[in-house]
């Protein structure tokens, strides 16, 4: 059955890091020149892309369950004449490839996050081999190269600047489903920042899995001093950094650049040095928290983020409680914590002493509890003070609108949708765990 171009429709559904964030967007920027149009689900799509991350058990096997409820609609589809391809991209695609296929035989395609580029030519190939022709003329060159103009009208957008990783954490897939470091070149990225600030974009987050092992001229700090001097943009992030990689004249940059936002997501996986060692991290507690009073001295309101893994393999009770004391110690504004999982191919699968389940979840629970009660203290500091807010969205009730703070905590405010794009004062009433409440102040009419 041939499906006409203007109505092809894409659905893309998104799992694991902004980095696939970022990727999905540009996936379908690729393929709009084919006709593809969003869908609002797989069931009113022609071509369903999962778009998979790789990093934890249950993140892989998701995508296995929903690849279960997309061959079961293929058929349906299939039994009404209706043609649906079913792709899958991202890290479980580069991670596992062909034993997709024959694990599902519904996927048409299965294509690794270096070869986003080349996903119109093989749909094009898979149309063709069903007795459709889809003109597609992208050379497959280098990823960011070839991919076509951004067509986000977003306030806030991502953009990738780096990709890969050689640090190996030795419970980590990254390096192997991402490949090793590339840093894309400054020139490029600017383009890609003022087309997206010509579009609307206040807010850009530079994306990398080791951002700030950003090689380009200049580094990361080069970097954002060349972005914030373009008209319009009014807030740089970054994210993820490696505490190997934090350099002095990044540090500078947050005390001196004013649209880099005081927010660093920053992780340390675990506090104990044994532990640190075995995960092949580079670093000790030690390092990492004089790493975070420099940080502090050059700006001390600064909001720091970090990721923590609760029993890795051979993890005491002793070196657990070091993990809790240094989260104790930073007091972060918020943080992001997992159970250990065991990733097939990485050094640690194949440890000794691999903690119970019941074990890890334990600990997961008490390091939760450590960094919730420092984030609602982040929070709660934040009631009476006056912060400016990019509005970026309409609020969850009517006459309401939302943005973030320069710490990224969700305010929401009463105030007319007009303000989506302007950096707003907002008077913080009210924190709670995830959000803040406040009193915009609106100059009067
Ligand atoms: N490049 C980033 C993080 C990438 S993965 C960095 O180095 O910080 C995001 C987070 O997932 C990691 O920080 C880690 O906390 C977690 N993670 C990675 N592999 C994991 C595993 N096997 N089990 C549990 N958590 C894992
Ligand atoms: Fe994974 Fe470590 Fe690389 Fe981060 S630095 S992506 S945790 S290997
Ligand atoms: Fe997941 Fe790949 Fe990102 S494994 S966290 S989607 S880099």
């Amino acid at each position: 059955m041939n499906v006409p171009a203007s109505e092809r429709r894409l659905y893309i559904k998104t799992y694991g890091c902004q980095m696939n964030v970022y990727d999905s967007e540009r996936l379908a920027d690729t393929l709009r020149p084919l006709g593809y149009r969003l869908a609002e689900d797989p069931a009113g799509a022609d071509l369903v892309v999962l778009n998979t991350c790789h990093i934890r058990e249950k993140a892989a096997e998701k995508v296995y369950s929903e690849l279960g409820q997309l061959a079961r609609l293929k058929a349906q589809k299939a039994a009404a004449g209706e043609a649906m391809l079913v792709a899958v991209a991202g890290c479980v695609a580069q991670a596992e490839g062909a034993e997709i296929v024959a694990r599902q035989p519904a996927v048409d395609l299965v294509v690794g996050p270096q070869a986003y580029h080349r996903l119109p030519e093989l749909i094009a190939r898979t149309h063709r081999a069903a007795g459709e022709r889809l003109a597609a003329d992208f050379a497959p060159e280098e990823k960011f190269d070839s991919l076509p103009e951004r067509t986000s009208s977003a306030v806030t957008a991502f953009l990738t600047v780096q990709e890969g990783c050689d640090k190996f954490c030795s419970f980590c897939v990254v390096p192997y489903t991402r490949g090793s470091e590339f840093s894309r070149a400054p020139a490029a990225i600017e383009a890609e920042a003022r087309a997206l600030v010509a579009r609307g974009a206040r807010e850009i987050t530079l994306l990398g899995q080791n951002v700030n092992a950003y090689a380009g001229e200049g580094g990361l700090a080069g970097l954002i001093r060349r972005l914030a001097k373009i008209p319009g943009l009014a807030r740089l992030r970054y994210t993820t950094s490696h505490p190997r990689d934090m350099t002095d004249e990044l540090i500078g940059a947050h005390a001196e650049v004013e649209a880099l936002m005081p927010y660093l997501h920053l992780p340390v996986q675990a506090g104990s040095d044994r532990v640190l060692k075995a995960m092949n991290r580079g670093h000790t507690a030690g390092d990492y928290l004089r790493l975070v009073e420099k940080i502090r001295r050059a700006r001390p309101d600064i909001a720091l983020s970090g990721d923590f893994i609760a029993g890795f393999p051979g993890e005491r009770e002793a070196d657990f409680e070091a993990t809790l004391d240094l989260a104790r110690e930073v007091a972060y504004a918020s943080a992001f914590s997992f159970k250990y999982s065991r990733r097939p191919g990485t050094p640690a699968a194949q440890a000794p002493g691999q903690i119970p389940e019941a074990l890890k979840a334990e600990r997961l629970a008490r390091l939760q509890a450590v960094l919730e009660e420092s984030q609602a203290a982040f929070n709660a500091a934040q009631v009476g003070r006056v912060l400016p807010v990019l509005i970026d969205k309409p609020g969850r009730d009517a006459g309401q609108v939302a943005g973030r703070s320069p710490y990224l905590q969700a305010v929401h405010g009463q105030g007319p949708q007009s303000l989506i794009g302007q950096v707003v004062p907002v008077r913080i009433a009210s924190a709670g765990r995830n959000s803040l409440a406040g009193a915009l102040q609106l100059a009067p009419a």
